[in-house]
């Protein structure tokens, strides 16, 4: 639950201007108890989404790790934060191999983490795991296995007119990769963790066709670019890609899943 520490509006709010962040976000503030005096260590946390706004809500009294794997996110994360809320440190650490002298904590947060995981994911959540105190919480969130399952569906179909069969393999073996929201319920229950909770929540992302597609701000950059990867031969991807961009009614809507993982350590 968002227990907010005063009736006065955060000063750190999440961005109202992130399409993709700010949803997993809100779907991770859902989930996670919040309260002041807290340690959370916060995981894969690129610019600071949500660290600034876990630090302003634990308050002075409490301490937030935010650890990324890279340098140049942690950099501009330090910018951002100044000389501000300094009970709140970006560090540059991978989050599948947390050092041995690093404290537990009360709560482990991570926005669209969890894809960053592999290869070995139990045991990344093991590892976090680890890091929890006794009674603490482990909230995290990524885009699971269904996210924009219409789009890949398209893509598949265009590639099979082509009989482009290595790369409708390659697509395949790319969406098999995606870990779902039952195996991440999984970990939780191999790990004995209690009060379990494993939510998907439906964002839509909203794109139009030919161009605005192709050069989604969103999409481009991250799942379009998996889609590229799929093709041995990038004018054959292109061709492919602007056909399926030019039949964007086919596979609107473009769901995400945001998937929330929660449980606590006994
Ligand atoms: C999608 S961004 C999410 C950032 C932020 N939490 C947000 O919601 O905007 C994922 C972040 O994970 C970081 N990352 C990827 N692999 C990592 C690893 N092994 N350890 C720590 N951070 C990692 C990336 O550098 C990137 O900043």
């Amino acid at each position: 639950m968002i227990e907010q520490r005063t009736g006065t509006r955060p000063r750190w709010p999440l961005p109202t201007s992130d399409y993709w962040s700010t949803p997993f976000a809100e779907s991770l503030l859902q989930q996670l108890n919040l309260c002041p005096g807290a340690s959370i260590l916060d995981i894969a946390s690129g610019h600071g989404i949500p660290a600034f706004y876990l630090a302003e809500q634990v308050g002075a009294t409490g301490q937030v790790l935010a650890i990324d794997l890279s340098e140049c996110q942690v950099e501009s994360a330090r910018a951002i934060q100044g000389g501000q809320l300094p009970w709140l440190r970006f560090e540059c650490l991978d989050m599948r191999v947390l050092p041995q002298h690093l404290p537990r904590f009360d709560r482990i947060t991570g926005n669209l983490s969890v894809m960053f995981f592999r290869p070995n994911r139990f045991e990344a959540v093991q590892g976090l795991v680890e890091h929890l105190k006794p009674g603490g919480q482990l909230a995290l969130t990524f885009p699971s296995l269904g996210t924009f399952g219409s789009l890949w569906r398209r893509i598949d179909q265009e590639m099979a007119v082509r009989g482009l069969l290595a790369e409708r393999r390659r697509l395949e073996a790319y969406l098999a990769e995606r870990p779902s929201a039952t195996d991440a319920r999984g970990w939780l229950d191999r790990l004995l963790l209690s009060r379990i909770v494993v939510a998907e929540y439906p964002l839509e992302v909203a794109t139009g066709a030919g161009q605005a597609f192709l050069h989604h701000p969103l999409l481009r950059g991250g799942f379009l670019d998996d889609a590229y990867e799929c093709f041995e031969d990038q004018s054959v991807a292109e061709e492919v890609m602007t056909k399926v961009s030019e039949d964007a009614e086919s596979f609107r809507p473009l769901i995400a899943q945001r998937c929330v993982l929660s449980a606590w350590k006994r």
